[in-house]
């Protein structure tokens, strides 16, 4: 099932709207993290430059086959080749593979879905003890110039609880500005974590 108000506006425009490195830079995602998940690459806005960063792989998971093949155009185009593709529904059959293997799942731009909790605790059941899940959403102002509704637009606090929930642990002074238009907030998986 597509997740909610998951579709996107033209591509340059998408794009326009997000300051990717600076988003990267402050989420301090970098050569540290080897094996990396990504739910929704979309146009491939942060795979690519994600892919580029890593020192592993990137696998990224999107429902729409179209965003898929258009983000490994773009990757080929770039030369970056750390990139697994795999077409499905997270929301039905999570990420598969063995629990705890990943140094990072990346949440952007997604958890105004129905079920958030449960893509928390899918990426706290991928990553390793200590890994990170840092996630990105559209600052709660109507002012913004896209994004999904008012209604369904998680709060920072909002995503905080669902994290507790699902066992993660936010970094001491949480939440990250992310101009012009997102915040991000970077969880860890408890190290203690047992599954
Ligand atoms: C708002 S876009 C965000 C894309 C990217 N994360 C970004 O920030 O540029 C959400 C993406 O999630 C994908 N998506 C929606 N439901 C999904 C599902 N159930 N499983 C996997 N991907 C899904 C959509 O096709 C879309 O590409």
């Amino acid at each position: 099932m597509k997740l909610r108000e998951s579709g996107m506006p033209e591509e340059s425009y998408w794009e326009s709207l997000l300051d990717v490195e600076l988003i990267l830079d402050r989420l301090e995602i970098d050569g540290r993290l080897r094996n990396v998940i990504e739910l929704g690459c979309g146009y491939g806005t942060f795979t690519i430059p994600v892919a580029r960063r890593i020192s592993g792989v990137l696998t990224t998971f999107d429902i729409d086959e179209a965003m898929v093949e258009r983000t490994r155009e773009r990757a080929i185009k770039a030369g970056v080749s750390n990139v697994l593709y795999v077409v499905g529904d997270v929301f039905a059959d999570g990420f598969g593979g063995e629990a705890g293997g990943k140094d990072a799942c990346l949440l952007f731009n997604i958890l105004h879905c129905e079920d958030p909790l449960r893509l928390l605790q899918e990426a706290a059941r991928v990553v390793r003890p200590a890994g990170l899940v840092p996630v990105i959403h559209w600052r709660h102002d109507p002012a913004t110039p896209r994004g999904p509704s008012m209604e369904i637009r998680p709060r920072p606090e909002q995503i905080m609880a669902w994290a507790k929930r699902a066992g993660l642990v936010a970094t001491p002074s949480p939440v990250l500005d992310l101009p012009p238009w997102h915040y991000g907030i970077r969880f860890h998986r408890s190290p203690s974590a047992e599954r």
